[in-house]
């Protein structure tokens, strides 16, 4: 397959990329560098370039044969996103809709796109079907639901075929360590704990003690960024074999405490990680968990990290290195 990689410069898009040329495609990498970098793309070449830039997107897309297209590019924040919608509007909604039409007009008819578990909004107790009620709580989650829905829409007119996919907590990194998270301002959980275990943060602070969950602390399904990539290549190979599009959760069911994360960094780590008990955060809902049999049965995805330990031990070697590059004592 050849497949252009939308935001193949950033977190899972890397990881992706770098997993289309080991197992013998051709990525083309399309990112604007705004939070990717050019030192994350291993074995593919790189157009430093926005989604937005219509006459950019037309020669990419018309200037060689794509199977198809792989969209990571988006503002991730859900925070930021309350405080700028303008920006996640622009960003995620306009402009995917741009590379939606420029697809659709080149011909190229077949995308995997990063949705979000935001897209369920309050999720009740038990694990999260594909069909729960879309009530999305932020301006993030809605974004995402707002794509998905647009992508029906495209389908039915122009046939381009789909599969969004809903990642619930990406987390961990590359197994044999060359690529891992690198968000700037970081703001998830698993390597602000490890942060904190390598004394680059004074403190983790834990949002909220009072969940009714079994230690107070919310839950979260956290799905190894390696297993995300798998479920991706699964799904375009589905749709190039001429499968309807579809949305897949996915996560591993299971779900852990923050403070349960806190134990898995210090086990990972070796290390003491120093908490600060604070209040909850705005809009996190008290556990988030995928029921994601649907991936398994029709992707026949199977997640070979499931296991908290090894999620977090593979993005502590991760941090490890990012010490190392920034010469601080471990
Ligand atoms: N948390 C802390 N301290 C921190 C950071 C996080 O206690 O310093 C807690 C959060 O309150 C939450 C859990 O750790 O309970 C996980 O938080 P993350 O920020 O790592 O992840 P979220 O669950 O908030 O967000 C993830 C994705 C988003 C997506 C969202 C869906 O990163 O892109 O799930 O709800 F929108």
């Amino acid at each position: 397959m050849r497949i252009l990689v939308v935001g193949g410069a950033g977190y899972v898009g890397s990881h992706m990329t770098k997993l289309l040329g080991e197992s013998g495609h051709e990525a083309v990498v399309l990112d604007n560098l705004s939070g990717g970098t050019r030192e994350a793309v291993l074995g593919a070449e790189l157009i430093v370039g926005d989604v937005a830039d219509r006459g950019l997107l037309e020669r990419v897309l018309g200037g060689r044969r794509f199977d198809g297209v792989m969209h990571f590019a988006s503002s991730i924040q859900v925070g930021e996103s309350v405080a700028e919608p303008a920006k996640y509007y622009r960003n995620n909604v306009a402009g995917t809709l741009n590379l939606l039409e420029c697809m659709s007009r080149a011909g190229v008819l077949r995308l995997i796109f990063s949705s979000s578990a935001a897209v369920y909004g309050e999720p009740g107790g038990g694990p999260l079907e594909e069909d729960h009620v879309k009530a999305p709580l932020s301006p993030y989650g809605r974004t995402k639901w707002m794509v998905e829905q647009a992508l029906g829409d495209f389908d039915r007119a122009y046939g381009l075929r789909h599969s969004c996919l809903r990642y619930f907590n990406a987390a961990g990194a590359d197994p044999a360590g060359l690529l891992g998270e690198c968000h700037e301002p970081e703001t998830h959980l698993i390597p602000l704990a490890l942060r904190a275990a390598a004394g680059r943060l004074p403190a983790l602070p834990i949002f909220g003690t009072d969940y009714g969950t079994p230690d107070g602390t919310c839950i979260r399904d956290y799905v190894h960024v390696a297993d995300l990539c798998r479920a991706h290549l699964l799904a375009m190979e589905r749709l190039l074999g001429g499968a309807p599009s579809r949305a897949y959760n996915l996560g591993n069911g299971g779900g852990y405490s923050v403070r349960q994360v806190v134990e898995a960094a210090r086990r990972a780590s070796g290390k003491p990680v120093p908490v600060l008990e604070s209040g909850r955060r705005h809009g996190d809902p008290a556990r988030l968990v995928a029921d994601a049999r649907r991936a398994r049965a029709e992707l026949g995805w199977r997640p070979r990290y499931a296991e908290l330990d090894a999620i977090v031990s593979h993005a502590w070697a991760w941090e490890r290195r990012a010490v190392r590059r920034s010469s601080l004592p471990v």
